[in-house]
């Protein structure tokens, strides 16, 4: 049984008389303004989640808070289960509002747990060959490239990581650093959108035209911009594109989602074999059946591509660029800071990664904790050592300044004992 467009909305309901009763509600309260310092407007939104007033959360990049209406969707569907009417999967409604939002064909889309999991999907699913060579780079996540890792020791490849320039200074300059690593014996390229290290947005485009030209297959690790940047995942001409709704789409955690190139819907082997994963007439759909699973996070998922929609993913972006912005600008004002983010607005969206001469950034998360209850991301991996932000609808202006203002004295005095 499948719960239909009608009956998810009616059970999206409100706590309070502060919360919209459903999407639709949300939708017509936040039709009008939402520049990106309409602070009343932005204020409405903080109102829809639950992070506490006291809490200044800059880690989405981490995971991405769901908002209430998101949690709702949850819990009733978590509820139905238990009344032991569960209501499905919406398959059409879910992919068709994934298509709407991102871009793409919406038979495309398939729904495992995180990027990890689609990723392990892909490299999996792809024949890799003794002699193929694998590129990925040297800001690539784990859940990116350790798929790959695993995948190369075993079918004897090999693996093959380029040196991104930090900080990049176009993308050009990426490009080349990433292409300059691919061989004949190049099988597949694997990249990160947006990396998670400096919040770097990679040319894929460009990559693409030249993986197409050169026959390599081009998988795209997209844990970050679907939710933060308006795209066109069907544009972008990757091969395969992953990433995680829990981020940056405010999704429940436990939320994958992966696109697949119409060429690879027949091709790809699956991992995971349940009913009619030979079933060719299924397309893309065979990599759903994944057997019982958790369809809460999906109900879930749907309400948060419908969130995304109604706040509209260009004043997303705008508010999220606005404040990452203000943050940025505030940072390089203040003397000992050195900023792994590019500078170029193009290279960037809503995170931004950084260093204070002669302070660790562990010991700065900390204190940044402790002193005013701010959750951040140390990027410890590969020994870079940088400490990240993100910024996002919930966030203010007036915690980006209180952050400032703690970071400007913790660069001028260090931290406290
Ligand atoms: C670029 C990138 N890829 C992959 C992942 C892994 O995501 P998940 O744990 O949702 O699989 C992350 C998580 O932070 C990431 O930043």
């Amino acid at each position: 049984m499948t719960m239909d467009r009608r009956g998810f909305l009616s059970v999206v309901g409100g706590a309070s008389l502060a919360w919209p009763r459903s999407i639709e509600a949300l939708a017509r309260e936040l039709q009008e303004g939402g520049a990106q310092d309409d602070e009343a407007f932005w204020s409405l939104v903080r109102q829809q989640f639950l992070v506490p007033a006291d809490r200044i959360y800059l880690n989405n990049g981490t995971l991405g808070p769901s908002p209430r209406i998101v949690v709702d969707a949850v819990a009733e569907h978590v509820r139905r289960v238990a009344q032991t009417y569960p209501p499905g999967v919406a398959w059409m409604d879910l992919k068709a509002a994934a298509a709407h939002l991102l871009g793409g064909d919406p038979a495309g889309f398939v729904f495992p747990r995180n990027t990890t999991e689609a990723m392990n999907f892909v490299a999996n699913g792809i024949e890799i060959s003794p002699g193929d060579d694998v590129v990925s780079t040297d800001h690539e996540h784990i859940g990116g490239l350790e798929p790959w890792r695993l995948i190369t020791s075993r079918r004897g490849a090999s693996l093959t990581i380029a040196s991104l320039p930090v900080p990049a200074r176009s993308s050009d300059e990426l490009a080349d650093a990433v292409w300059a690593t691919v061989t004949p014996a190049t099988r597949v390229l694997c990249v990160s959108h947006m990396t998670f290290t400096t919040g770097t947005v990679l040319p894929v485009r460009e990559l693409a035209d030249r993986c197409r030209e050169r026959g390599v297959i081009f998988v795209v690790d997209g844990a970050h911009p679907p939710g933060m940047l308006s795209m066109d995942v069907g544009a972008l001409g990757a091969d395969f594109y992953a990433t995680s709704p829990h981020k940056w789409l405010l999704a429940a955690q436990g939320t994958g989602l992966l696109y697949l190139d119409e060429s690879w819907w027949e091709r790809l082997w699956p991992t995971l074999a349940s009913g009619g994963w030979d079933d060719l007439s299924l397309g893309a759909h065979r990599f759903n059946h994944l057997g019982t699973m958790d369809e809460s996070r999906l109900a879930g998922l749907l309400a948060s591509l419908d969130f995304v929609q109604a706040l509209d993913p260009h004043r997303i972006e705008a508010r999220i660029r606005h404040l990452r912005g203000l943050l940025e600008a505030g940072l390089r004002e203040i003397p000992g800071i050195a900023i792994a983010t590019p500078v170029a607005e193009v290279l960037k969206g809503g995170m931004v990664s950084f260093a204070i001469d002669g302070v660790e950034s562990a010991a700065l998360q900390r204190h940044l904790s402790r002193v005013a209850n701010v959750r951040t991301r140390v990027i410890g991996e590969y020994g870079y050592g940088w400490m990240r932000l993100s910024t996002h609808v919930y966030n203010a202006p007036s915690e980006i300044e209180h952050v400032l203002t703690l970071l400007d004295d913790v660069a001028r005095n260090g931290i406290p004992a």
